[in-house]
């Protein structure tokens, strides 16, 4: 395992969530993070709670300049970059012939070109240090849920791209996974305007019975899985389930 004291970690979608829980648990282990965000406010904040280890980027990651702007100030802070954690995403909902082809779009590029495009600017700094990309996959891929296409195919995406990336980029040294988390409340489900917050409570509560474990997870459990995948020098192309028996579809019947 590699020490993660020193590593300089580029993490999207940093001020909310999983990406936040990533920022300060890495962060407190020594990492130097980058974080970014469309919203000032919500990565300034994250800044604030971890202070000079950790550096804020407004940014959208379907931005390419942006993206540009995201790995030079990775590089600048953290003197190059060691991991990259692909965990900006986005919800869309909705029955399959009602599906707006705009908004499909939109969610692929958030969810996989975005992190496909910034991957492949990542690549010449991962390279000079032996370095990992972490993709967030999602349960949506082992459990469906109707109603839920377009983001479940994009999480879909993202797993076997792990998978050819860790072929493409092992001869550089760089080794490519993906977590897969199951159900821990965030933002996302708010932010696309699906459910009220009551309406979001509800729904984890009623998910946490058809966990193995008997409850949904925290964001500090999914950060030390990306934790992992960053140190682990023999481990690449892996999709790490980590959900609390969600996916295995329990059942009493
Ligand atoms: N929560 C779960 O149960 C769960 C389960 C499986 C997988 N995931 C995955 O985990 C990842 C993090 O989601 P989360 O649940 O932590 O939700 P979240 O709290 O909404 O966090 C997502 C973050 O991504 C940022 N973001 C969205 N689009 C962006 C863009 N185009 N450019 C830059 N930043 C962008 C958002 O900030 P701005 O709006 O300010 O940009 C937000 O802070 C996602 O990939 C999600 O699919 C979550």
């Amino acid at each position: 395992m590699q020490d993660l004291a020193g590593l300089s970690v580029l993490i999207t979608g940093g001020g909310s969530g999983l990406g936040r829980g990533a920022a300060l648990h890495l962060a407190r282990k020594g990492a130097r993070v980058t974080i970014s965000g469309r919203r000032r406010e919500k990565i300034d904040a994250v800044q604030a709670e971890i202070g000079p280890n950790c550096r804020a980027v407004v940014g959208d990651v379907t931005n390419d300049a942006d993206r540009r702007r995201l790995i030079d100030a990775a590089v600048e802070h953290g003197g190059g970059i060691d991991a990259l954690i692909n965990n900006a995403g986005n919800m869309v909902r909705g029955p399959i012939a009602e599906l707006d082809a705009g908004e499909v779009l939109a969610v692929f590029d958030s969810n996989v070109v975005g992190p496909m495009m910034l991957t492949g600017l990542a690549v010449p700094h991962l390279g000079k240090r032996g370095g990992a990309v972490v993709f967030i996959g999602s349960v949506h891929t082992r459990r469906s849920f109707p109603g839920a296409s377009p983001y479940a195919a994009t999480k879909g995406a993202v797993e076997v791209l792990a998978r050819v990336l860790a072929a493409e980029l092992g001869p550089k040294r760089i080794r490519v996974n993906c977590v897969i988390p199951g159900a821990v409340p965030t933002e996302i489900n708010l932010r696309a305007g699906l459910f009220t917050e009551a309406e979001h409570k509800t729904r984890m509560e009623a998910l946490a019975p058809m966990h193995a474990l008997g409850r949904i997870g925290t964001d500090l459990e999914i950060a030390e899985a990306i934790e992992y995948l960053i140190i682990a020098e023999w481990t690449t192309g892996a999709s790490l389930v980590v959900d609390g028996g969600l996916s295995l579809g329990v059942s009493n019947l």
